[in-house]
């Protein structure tokens, strides 16, 4: 089992990156966790560059969405939606479109913001974002808001409830990865 958690802040301290951290924790024992490091590294998408081989940064995003039983993407609001880079990342994963390592992907949406309300308009903007490039996005939402103070020392989610929500995600999305796996091993 492998999830593959994508960061759609690129700063050094981001709270989204740090909630993921924390999901990281509540995993069972057996299941691997990457956290995606190349966002930033990820071109503008330009269908022109959109070639056999891709550039490099978008083959290892491909190449790690491709390997993962689901994803799980933590998201901070922009202006009311999706940080672009993020965006721009999942243009270029959705590409070919009918054969996409997006496609059929399991996904959970979570996110974090300083302002109260959690990137909820930024998590409803990626889910419709991943639904239409074909992943199986699941109906869950974490809304992590006043992020700053929200997080312990030791970087786990002070708050009983959020860390109660986040697991809850992470079991959801477990589940939805099993009648792969169930395929897989038939
Ligand atoms: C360009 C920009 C636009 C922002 N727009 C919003 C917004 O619309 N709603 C909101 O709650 N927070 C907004 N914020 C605050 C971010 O959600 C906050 O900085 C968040 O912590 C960024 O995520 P990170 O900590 O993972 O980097 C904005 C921040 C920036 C830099």
């Amino acid at each position: 089992m492998r999830i593959l958690a994508i960061a759609g802040s690129l700063r050094r301290e981001s709270h989204n990156r740090r909630l993921l951290l924390a999901a990281a924790e509540l995993l069972p024992p057996g299941a691997d966790f990457e956290l995606f490091a190349d966002l930033k590294a990820v071109p503008p998408y330009d269908e022109d560059d959109d070639l056999v081989p891709a550039p490099a940064a978008v083959a290892r995003l491909r190449t790690a969405i491709a390997g993962a039983d689901a994803l799980l993407v933590a998201t901070p609001e922009y202006n009311s939606s999706i940080p672009g880079q993020l965006k721009n990342a999942l243009d270029w994963a959705s590409r070919p479109l009918a054969t996409s390592v997006l496609r059929n992907k399991p996904v959970a949406v979570i996110g974090a913001s300083t302002g109260a309300f959690g990137a909820v308009w930024s998590q409803a903007e990626l889910r419709k974002v991943l639904a239409a490039a074909g992943a199986r996005v699941l109906d869950v939402e974490l809304a992590v808001g006043h992020a700053a103070e929200r997080f312990d020392e030791l970087g786990r989610l002070a708050d009983e409830s959020l860390r109660e929500q986040l697991q809850e995600t992470i079991d959801a999305l477990l589940a939805a990865t099993q009648p792969r796996a169930i395929a897989v091993a038939a």
